[in-house]
């Protein structure tokens, strides 16, 4: 899944092993360019010009004498994906968005993260359906329109020779709640609210909505609607894919043992 077509470079030897000085040395932001011999050469794959990142910032480039590379400075290379450091940004939901398109917002908090270093940045809990959104404003890849935005972002970060990845989500139980900021309560249909559907009915807590069951064909389909949103991730040039199982949401309440079992199968799905 490797569409960046910058291919991470070691630094050169003398620029990793300074002698005359015992410090250790990050490229930081636009440092791909004051270590390039080609300075100033594009970054062509970008919609728009920039200077090719050859180092990208956040890679280790000096290592005082008789230092070994820390871990987490190592490239690392999964399915064909090469990190250039493991300096990952976990996903972090910001529900600031209408109708599921992400923006400027994504473009800038994500596109931080990269400049500064990190080799893989990772968009929030992004729902596959719209109600599987946590909050009315989080961000959704459950139609073809939502790709132009995540292209954006990537390209932006391919841009700077790092790594994007998104998680995609399915907020179950958990849906329709508030932004953090304004009490995590239940949001009225008044206020965008909608009804939510889970893997077999109840609330997470009394705060939360009451889900209606889904049914056993809803459920294929919701698998359906992970592949799709992964397909549409591919699209906009995503590296990694993140599957959200965690914090109450549809996957991790399917297989926990508070959560009531589904009415038709009295297992968990
Ligand atoms: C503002 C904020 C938003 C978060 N949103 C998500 C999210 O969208 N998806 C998720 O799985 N975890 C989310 N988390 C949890 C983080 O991904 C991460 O698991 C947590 O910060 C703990 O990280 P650590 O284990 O590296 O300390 C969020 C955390 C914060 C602080």
């Amino acid at each position: 899944m490797d569409q960046n077509p910058q291919i991470w470079r070691r630094p050169p030897d003398n620029l990793l092993r300074s002698r005359s000085q015992g410090v250790w040395g990050v490229a930081p932001a636009a440092g791909g360019m004051s270590l390039s011999p080609d300075s100033n050469r594009d970054f062509s794959a970008a919609p728009f010009w920039t200077p090719l990142q050859q180092v990208p910032a956040g890679t280790l480039v000096k290592v005082p004498e008789g230092k070994k590379t820390p871990a987490v400075f190592k490239p690392l290379t999964i399915r064909g994906v090469t990190f250039q450091n493991r300096v990952f940004v976990a996903p972090m939901c910001q529900y600031s968005y209408e109708d599921g398109f992400i923006s400027d917002w994504t473009l800038v908090a994500i596109g931080s993260y990269a400049v500064r270093g990190a080799g893989l940045s990772i968009i929030e809990a992004t729902a596959v359906a719209p109600e599987g959104r946590i909050s009315p404003q989080d961000a959704g890849l459950w139609k073809d329109e939502h790709i132009a935005p995540f292209k954006r972002v990537a390209d932006f970060v391919h841009s700077q020779n790092q790594k994007i990845g998104v998680q995609i989500a399915h907020a179950g139980r958990l849906a329709s709640t508030a932004a953090p900021w304004t009490g995590a309560k239940l949001v009225p249909h008044s206020e965008g609210g909608f009804d939510s559907v889970a893997p077999s009915e109840g609330k997470f807590s009394p705060q939360n909505s009451d889900p209606r069951e889904l049914t056993i064909p809803e459920i294929k389909e919701l698998v359906e609607k992970f592949k799709d949103a992964a397909v549409r991730a591919v699209k906009a040039g995503i590296d990694v894919i993140e599957i959200h199982a965690a914090h109450g949401v549809s996957i991790h309440t399917s297989h926990m043992k508070t959560c009531k079992r589904h009415s038709s199968t009295n297992l968990a799905i």
